[in-house]
């Protein structure tokens, strides 16, 4: 696997590869089988596969979660060299920002409700670090994990109004045995807030199945809400339903097609996020 941390050499090298078709994987490392598994199908659908690993500060709104972000870049590069990822770009701060960036990206609707709502500024700064990277990296696919199904509907945005030639992929949720989506911020859970950690999933299913049944949102929150905190040190930040194509939010099922549950919330200090399509 080459590694590349600066944005000169990777380009020179990407130049000998214009006729191929290349793929992009772009994560903040710590990578699970989550991450892997974008690799997977990246590799099967390309020429070259290119993951990066960055954790983006302009994507976080709270000092202390980038702080605490975990880095784990030795095992990344073990992990995607033995899925045979072709290229690593992993930058340094100074390579992706040598100035401070003040631009800033309005996604709309999109920015003002669930993660947009609760995490100011996030989808701006996952727009930016996005943006830069399919300018250097030019890729003819890159994909993207339904985990964060919002982050999928911004860039799809994103590639749209800005004429981005580049085919967005959204690759399903990969879960723990248990139900509980991977994620990084999983690293940082201890035993016993992992064992918590899976009411989201829980809490997900059972909202499914109330609104099958023909409940009303306001009905599924109040319920949700106790479901969740009934386990101590849980808390429930939303849990919204809204339609898969453009997130408008619902107050109860109309086509279970076009209807995405999505959850957030805290186990102790850890935010975790998930979410599930009614059918
Ligand atoms: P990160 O959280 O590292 O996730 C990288 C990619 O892996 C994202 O597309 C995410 O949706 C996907 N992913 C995470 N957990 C997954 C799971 N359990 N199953 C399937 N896919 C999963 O998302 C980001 O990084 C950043 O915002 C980024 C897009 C890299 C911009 O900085």
């Amino acid at each position: 696997m080459e590694i590349f941390k600066e944005v000169k050499p990777i380009r020179a090298f990407l130049g000998r590869f214009v006729n191929n078709s290349i793929g992009l994987v772009p994560t903040m490392g710590a990578l699970h089988q989550g991450h892997l598994s974008l690799i997977k199908k990246c590799k099967k659908e390309n020429n070259l596969t290119i993951a990066t690993v960055y954790v983006n500060p302009t994507q976080f709104n709270n000092a202390s979660d980038l702080d605490k972000y975990p880095r784990t870049i030795e095992k990344d590069i073990e992990l995607l060299a033995s899925e045979g990822c072709d290229v690593l770009f992993c930058p340094s701060n100074h390579e992706m920002y040598p100035k401070p960036s003040s631009l800033k990206m309005d996604f709309g609707h999109l920015d003002r409700i669930l993660e947009g709502e609760f995490r100011p500024g996030h989808f701006s700064g996952v727009g930016l670090v996005v943006s830069k990277l399919f300018n250097i990296i030019q890729p003819t696919k890159a994909y993207f994990g339904q985990k964060d199904y919002q982050q999928y509907k911004v860039l799809s945005k994103l590639v749209e109004e800005l004429d981005f030639n580049i085919n967005l992929e959204c690759v399903p949720t990969i879960r723990e045995e248990d139900g509980l989506a991977m994620s990084s911020r999983n690293q940082r859970l201890d035993i016993s807030a992992r064992e918590k950690a899976i009411v989201f999933y829980k809490a997900l299913n059972r909202a499914k199945n109330l609104l099958l049944e023909r409940a009303s949102m306001q009905f599924v929150k109040q319920d949700i809400k106790q479901f969740c905190e009934a386990e101590s040190g849980v808390k429930l930040e939303y849990i919204e339903l809204a339609t898969r194509e453009n997130l408008i939010l619902m107050e109860n099922v109309k086509d279970a097609n076009d209807s995405v549950l999505l959850i957030a919330g805290f186990v102790g200090e850890v935010r975790l996020i998930d979410n599930l399509f009614l059918s």
